[in-house]
């Protein structure tokens, strides 16, 4: 990639104690970009949308975000640390002064990723914005859609009503609204126009990043296109970069520029998106791909379901580039096998 990521994940960890949710992730996205990040529930994509956003005090790794670092955590330094310091004991002078040093370094690193996650100005963030998976739990029941949509503006300063009205009014007139809808209550709309209520609460607060984290999962079949079709205007006119989340290939297919597949809290292959549906690699990505219906009854009928069986991973598994940016988790000794498959 030339130019400058617009968001790089580094080693991303994400803990809740004894549970990886997300487990040592790490990806890039370029300005305008549409990075599909797919996998089934409970896999971690959630985490990692909300640890971008610093809903969380993330566990390891960090958040680049225009050259920022707007997030990083600090287990992989404690424990570097500590395992110095053990190694301290009934080592020889030479290797203790060896020692002293990297420990005088992990702890230099330490104290810059706590004061660059410390110091990160909210408004920064507010750069990137999040549309949720459910549109009714996401929307507050006693706000009018107006409130709703001009909430951010105000918490960012703006209290010009005649400025906040002709946002407002704009953005909504933009996602498919009308002004008369602006009054109303959340509970008064359809499922559909509810996420539309999500999309101007996002892009009205003139986002450079948008994580649209299943967007249409909880919406019907026949609605799902047209929330797609809004966002992927959207992403054109406002120059947008994307994170789209979703639990299955179908809906990415169309919308991204490259996908990242993830499982049980770790990313298992990433590559472009043509690249992905031509030549998955990682069984757990053909798994997914085989779950998708097909449009022709014919092929569909013929259509076999894999069953990912998991099996144990190499011992010194990564995310290894098979060809040009085309990745998939394993071991070195994998490697020369899914070239061969890549290229079949
Ligand atoms: N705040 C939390 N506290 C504890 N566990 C959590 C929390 N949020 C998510 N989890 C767990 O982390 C895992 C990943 O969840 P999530 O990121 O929501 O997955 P996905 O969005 O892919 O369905 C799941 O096992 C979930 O139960
Ligand atoms: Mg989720």
């Amino acid at each position: 990639m030339a130019t400058e990521p617009l968001l790089r994940v580094e080693h991303l960890c994400q803990y809740f104690g004894p549970l990886h949710a997300v487990d040592d992730v790490s990806f890039s996205i370029a300005p305008g970009e549409v990075f599909g990040l797919v996998g089934e529930s409970g896999c971690g994509k959630t985490t990692t949308g909300r640890s971008i956003i610093r809903l969380y005090d993330i566990t390891d790794g960090s958040i680049w975000f225009k050259g920022q670092r707007i997030a990083a955590g600090t287990l992989g330094y404690r424990r570097r640390i500590a395992e110095a310091r053990r190694r301290m004991r009934g080592a020889s002078a030479e290797e203790r002064a060896a020692l002293s040093a990297q420990i005088a370094e992990e702890r230099r690193q330490l104290r810059a990723a706590v004061h660059d996650h410390r110091s990160v100005r909210k408004d920064v963030i507010t750069r990137i914005q999040m549309i949720y998976q459910d549109p009714i739990a996401s929307l507050d029941p006693r706000m009018t859609v107006y409130d709703i949509i001009a909430e951010g503006l105000r918490i960012r300063g703006q209290h010009d009503k005649q400025a906040i009205d002709s946002r407002v009014y704009g953005i909504l007139d933009r996602v498919g609204l009308t002004r008369e809808h602006a009054h109303r209550y959340p509970h008064e709309f359809s499922g559909g126009q509810r996420q539309r209520i999500g999309v101007a609460r996002a892009v009205v607060m003139d986002p450079e990043m948008i994580i649209a984290d299943e967007p249409v999962s909880a919406l019907d079949v026949s609605i799902q296109a047209q929330v797609i079709n809004l966002l992927s205007d959207l992403r054109r006119e406002m120059g947008l970069t994307v994170l789209f989340i979703a639990h299955d290939l179908s809906v990415v297919k169309y919308f991204s520029d490259r996908i990242g597949v993830m499982y049980f809290g770790r990313l298992v292959e990433l590559a472009p998106a043509d690249e992905l549906f031509l030549h998955p690699l990682h069984p757990y990505t053909r798994a997914l791909l085989s779950a998708i219906p097909l449009p022709d009854p014919l092929y569909e009928r013929d259509r076999r379901r894999i069953v990912y069986e998991p099996r144990p991973e190499a011992e010194d598994a990564a995310l290894r580039e098979i060809t040009g940016g085309h990745f998939v988790r394993c071991g070195a000794a994998e490697v020369p096998g899914y070239l061969r498959e890549a290229e079949a």
